[in-house]
This record gives structure tokens, C-alpha cells and sequence, in this order.
């Protein structure tokens, strides 16, 4: 993947928000350590890029949007190392090292991944309020995208249809709330932080879930088509696990075309927004080109 600017140029600042929210020096240092060792091994931040990207696009400042940033990328991280546990994806690669358990064990990775979900609510909370929102506004939004009826829902649905034929109904479903709940919401917290009007958060929400869709549509292809040394984690998993993927129900040329036309989609709905989107349109291409 070649970043454009936007992207690139917002990398840093993210990198050094989550340096600083969880410190070197913090104790009990082996929790700590642990959670330093998945959150800051790299990762696209995609989910904070696309908060601050938001925060742009409603006209306001991107530093606001900061403590969301931060909090989406920590329920992201602490998700990942759930789903590479042995009773979840089994898996021992993630982001280019190995997955959490199997350097802290078992016990310490679902910890680990416990004390990051719990951040990112402290983080969440210390959004300025605005004349539209609250912090609690912006938790309860988090909540919703995070629990049992967003990516926690995702996860189950997803295990359970493990070595199963599902319709591709079924799959849509699977795939937006996993994936797409948060994606959403990274963009709606970025313009709530900026007290970005209800028509404009709605904009946003289609086109969160469409670009959701399709970032997971095309996990699912490049475990088939990637490298390890790419993606930074095991490939041909989905396959040897029996999961419900596009390429599975679709072929990988359907599972692709499909990829096109919901980017399509996503940058369709940012239409009423004009050149202030300009932003969200260059990640929505750059992901589709993607190939990590
Ligand atoms: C991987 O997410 C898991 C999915 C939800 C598809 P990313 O591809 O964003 O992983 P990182 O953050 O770059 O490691
Ligand atoms: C993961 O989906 C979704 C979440 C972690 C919420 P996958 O299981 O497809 O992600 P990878 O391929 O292991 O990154
Ligand atoms: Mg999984
Ligand atoms: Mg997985
Ligand atoms: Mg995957």
C-alpha cells in the first residue's frame, strides 16, 4: 500500500498519542508491557486516520478528535489480540511479530486485551464537550460499536458459521458488524468531537459502512492472494478454518468486483460533502489498491 498524504502525514502524530497513553514506566510493568507489545507494533491505523480525516471533513480541528483516535485503535488492537487466540483464529503472526499469547501465554494476551478495551473508554472520555455532544455521547457511541451488538456480535457470528455454507445475507451481516461497526464509528467519534451536525454524521455513517464492508471483503481476498511478509500475519487461514468469506461464496474475481462497487458506494455518499471529504476519498482508493 502507497499512503497518500493525508494518511502519511497523520501517521506520526497518531503514533505518538498511543506512545504516550500507555507509558513505558507504567505498573505493573508486565500488563503494560504486553499491551505496548500489540498496540505500538505497527498496524495501518487505519481506524484513527479515518477519525481524524472526519474531524476534517466537519470543519474542525483534528487534535479534538485525538482521544477517539486513540481509543478506536485500542479497541482494534485489543479485538486483534482476541481473535489470533487459540480458541478464536489460533493464530501466531500478527503484525509482523508473534501474536500476544504466544510471547505473554494465554493469560496475560486476554488481559492484555482487557486492559486496552478499558483505556479506550478513559480515552474516549476525555474528549472536550461541544455544543452538540458530551463525552458520554462519544462512549456510548463507542459501546454500541464495540459490544454484542457491533463487533462482538461480529466475532460469534463469525466463529459460529465456522465450516458452514451461509447465504451471502448472512455474511453481510457477519462482515459489518466485525468489521464495519467500528470503521463506522471511527468516523462518526472523529465528527462528533467536532460537533459535526446530524446530516453530515449520517453522510458519514454510509459511507463508513460501505468502505467497512469492503476493507473486510478484501481481508478476506488477500488471505488467498497475499504474502506473510505482506500482511504481517498468517495467510490461507480462513481457508484451513472453514470461515465464511466473500471469495468462498463469490470466487475471489466476484469477491473483488464486489470490493469495487461497494468503494464505489462509500465514495458516492460523500458526494453532498464536496472537496472537505477529499480526504476520506483518497483512503476509500487507497484501500482498495491496498495489498497489505
Ligand atoms: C485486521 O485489521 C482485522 C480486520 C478487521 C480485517 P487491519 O488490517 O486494520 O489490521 P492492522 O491494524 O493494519 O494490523
Ligand atoms: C477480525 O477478522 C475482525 C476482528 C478482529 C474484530 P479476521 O479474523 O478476518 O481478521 P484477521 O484476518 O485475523 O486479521
Ligand atoms: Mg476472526
Ligand atoms: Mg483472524
Ligand atoms: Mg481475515
Amino acid at each position: 500500500m502507497n499512503p497518500h498524504t493525508f494518511w502519511l502525514t497523520r501517521l506520526p502524530r497518531v503514533e505518538t498519542a498511543l506512545q504516550r497513553l500507555i507509558s513505558a514506566k507504567a505498573h505493573p510493568p508486565l500488563i503494560h508491557k504486553a499491551m505496548r507489545y500489540s498496540l505500538l507494533a505497527g498496524g495501518k491505523r487505519l481506524r484513527p486516520i479515518l477519525c481524524l480525516a472526519a474531524a476534517r471533513a466537519a470543519g474542525g480541528s483534528e487534535s479534538l478528535a485525538l482521544p477517539s483516535a486513540c481509543a478506536v485503535e485500542c479497541i482494534h488492537t485489543y479485538s486483534l489480540i482476541h481473535d489470533d487466540l487459540p480458541c478464536m483464529d489460533d493464530d501466531n503472526f500478527r503484525r509482523g511479530r508473534p501474536t500476544n499469547h504466544r510471547v505473554f501465554g494465554e493469560a496475560v494476551a486476554v488481559l492484555a486485551g482487557d486492559g486496552l478495551l478499558t483505556e479506550a473508554f478513559a480515552s474516549v472520555a476525555r474528549t472536550k464537550p461541544n455544543r452538540r455532544y458530551s463525552p458520554a455521547d462519544l462512549v456510548t457511541e463507542l459501546a454500541h460499536a464495540s459490544g454484542s451488538f457491533g463487533l462482538i456480535a461480529g466475532q460469534v457470528l463469525d466463529l459460529d458459521s465456522e465450516k458452514k455454507r451461509i447465504p451471502l445475507k448472512k455474511l453481510v451481516e457477519i462482515h459489518r458488524a466485525k468489521t464495519g461497526a467500528l470503521i463506522t464509528s471511527s468516523l462518526r467519534l472523529g465528527a462528533m468531537s467536532v460537533g459535526a451536525n446530524p446530516k453530515l454524521l449520517s453522510h458519514l455513517t454510509r459511507f463508513g459502512r460501505a468502505l467497512g464492508l469492503a476493507f473486510q471483503v478484501i481481508d478476506d481476498i488477500l488471505d488467498i492472494t497475499s504474502t506473510k511478509a505482506k500482511l504481517g500475519k498468517s495467510i490461507g487461514k480462513d481457508r484451513s478454518s472453514g470461515k465464511a468469506t466473500y471469495p468462498r461464496l463469490l470466487g475471489l474475481k466476484g469477491a473483488r468486483q464486489e470490493a469495487d462497487r461497494l468503494t464505489a458506494a462509500a465514495r458516492a455518499a460523500l458526494r453532498p460533502l464536496g472537496s472537505s471529504a477529499a480526504s476520506l476519498h483518497e483512503i476509500a482508493d487507497t484501500l482498495l489498491r491496498r495489498d497489505h
